[in-house]
């Protein structure tokens, strides 16, 4: 098969959700379609528990967990899907966003009795930001939950996105019948724990009085009234405005009872989008250029503390990845090849030989990586729409073994490159301060530097709730508001002087002061 048949046929996406929707349950019944598991509960859940804090070996556990299916990869269709794992708690959201650049799509999981919750809004908003199409899976329908009609609305207002019904429920919660394809005109019948998914459905125009014999009067009755308004209120559905995501198709459904799922399958392996073109420092990059090229997104230390090892995740974006062959590295400007890269089955993980579009390699590193790294055969580009956020919660990091200086160095430097939380040196000094979103991740940083490099530390908490990146078109002015603001300034890694404020109250202030310099809310601003 050519490049471009092989990109046609694959489809890169995320399952996002606030913790507790169902994205696990969804994940596994989605492998189950796919034959890449065979069995229910295959697919651990990657949520920390609430404990969590204070009991490292969950947080252990829950790393385990998550390089195992970071990437899960099943054929269904014809297609070859690829599943990008985010985390569920909301402490690692930062990771979430990362993988959020390498897939061409989500599926938005929502619970039918909660509605929209905080992490959906969030997550959302980095979608938007980068016009990433979204299916919507209103999910837990066995559940009395609110009218099918208000979360829609609330989807609209709250996530800012017109969505368009592809299916709609009979009843919710005990009564709950089914749901109505509007694409198909199908009732497909609810069965709790079906394990076929073939039985039960009905071809059946609304009209016809088969209807009410199926479901009773009064649902048929209430079913052609929704329908109506549906017609009457939401355009037909429009793929286009779907793939510039504007617009979300919205299934209805219960991961838990498998129903609802193979619809949404098959209505996202009609709909959504193959690889697509990226936009790099240079110039857009489409996926059938015979010219490989190609981005890390995350980077997962190995688990065995006695080997720093690490694995890259690389998305490919064009051309044919291969095993062994040169490729440019090009913020190191050097030449990097790979003996072993892996791909990632459900369960288990295969040496890959050659990798297209839309796939992604895990690579074997010992530290030539950071997130956002490009390889390419050779050309200078550098792939965009990988930015670092601001970070909420800051501490600054206290040695607390000045022999164990360098090991301590060293191990803030790589766990910083792998993204688990930003790092600012402050002047003079040299003073390091971390920032995270969310406090678990200082627990995580001290259980492994304490035992992957042998350094121990301690927090000292920080006064600040906002890092902003600063720029200005004069460089004097950038230096004297530089100097101005002494110990509020850090540089991040790649030496970009950063802006700490107490609160988005004194942001504003100093933004209100200083109309020469620029405020930038991500790194990403060049
Ligand atoms: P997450 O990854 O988004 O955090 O959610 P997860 O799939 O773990 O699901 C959260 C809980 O919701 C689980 O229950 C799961 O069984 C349940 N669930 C998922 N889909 C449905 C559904 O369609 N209907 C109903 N009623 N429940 C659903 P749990 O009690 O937390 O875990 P478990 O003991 O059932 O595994």
């Amino acid at each position: 098969m050519s490049i471009t048949q092989e990109t046609a046929r694959r489809r890169t996406f995320a399952i996002i959700s606030h913790p507790d929707a169902g994205k696990t349950t969804l994940t596994e019944k989605l492998l189950l379609f796919g034959g890449a598991i065979q069995t229910a509960g295959a697919v651990k859940s990657n949520k920390i528990k609430k404990s969590a804090t204070s009991d490292f070996m969950e947080i252990e556990k829950q790393r385990g967990i998550s390089v195992a299916t970071s990437v899960m990869t099943f054929e269904y269709n014809n297609l070859k899907i690829n599943i990008l794992d985010t985390p569920g708690h909301k402490d690692f959201a930062e990771d979430t966003y990362r993988t959020l650049t390498a897939v061409d799509s989500v599926i938005l999981v929502i619970d039918c009795v909660k509605g929209v919750e905080e992490q959906t809004e969030r997550l959302m908003e980095v979608c938007r930001m980068r016009d990433t199409p979204v299916i919507i899976f209103i999910n837990k329908l066995d559940r009395e939950g609110r009218n099918p009609f208000d979360l829609l609305d609330e989807l609209e207002e709250k996530l800012n996105i017109r969505v368009r019904p592809l299916t709609w429920p009979v009843n919710m919660g005990s009564d709950f019948k089914g749901v109505y394809s509007l694409i198909e005109q199908k009732l497909y019948f609810f069965k709790a724990n079906k394990t076929k998914v073939e039985d039960d459905v009905l071809p059946i125009k609304l009209e016809e009085a088969v209807l009410d014999e199926k479901v009773g009067e009064r649902d048929a009755a209430q079913l052609r009234e929704d329908v109506e308004l549906i017609e009457g209120v939401y355009d037909q559905f429009d793929r286009d405005a779907y793939l510039s995501g504007k617009l979300a198709p919205v299934f209805f459904g219960s991961a838990v009872n498998n129903f609802g799922v193979k619809e949404l399958l098959d209505g996202f392996c009609q709909y959504s989008p193959e690889p697509i073109a990226r936009q790099t420092d240079k110039r857009e990059v489409k996926p059938e250029e015979k010219q490989f090229s190609g981005f890390v997104f995350k980077i997962h230390a190995n688990l065995d503390p006695r080997h720093r090892d690490r694995i890259a995740f690389l998305r490919i974006c064009s051309g044919v990845f291969e095993r062994g062959k040169f490729y440019h590295h090009t913020r190191l400007d050097k030449n990097v090849r790979f003996s072993s890269p892996f791909s990632f089955m459900a369960d288990s993980k295969s040496v890959l030989e050659e990798g297209f579009p839309g796939d992604v390699v895990g690579l074997y590193d010992t530290g030539t990586f950071k997130i956002g790294d490009t390889l390419t055969e050779g050309e200078d580009l550098q792939f965009q729409g990988i930015p670092s956020f601001s970070p909420e919660i800051f501490k600054e990091l206290i040695n607390l073994d000045p022999m164990k200086s360098k090991q301590l160095d060293k191990g803030i430097e790589q766990l910083t490159d792998e993204g688990v939380a930003q790092l600012f040196t402050l002047q003079p000094g040299n003073r390091k301060v971390v920032g995270t979103v969310g406090d678990l991740q200082f627990d995580v940083i001290q259980y492994r530097l304490e035992h992957e490099y042998g350094a121990k530390c301690r927090w000292v908490p920080m006064n600040y709730s906002k890092a902003t990146w600063v720029t200005s078109d004069d460089p004097k002015k950038l230096a004297e508001f530089v100097r101005l603001k002494g110990n509020q300034i850090g540089y991040d890694k790649d030496q970009n002087p950063v802006f700490l404020a107490e609160s988005e109250w004194m942001l504003r202030m100093n933004q209100q002061n200083n109309p020469d310099i620029q405020f930038h809310q991500t790194s990403e601003f060049k």
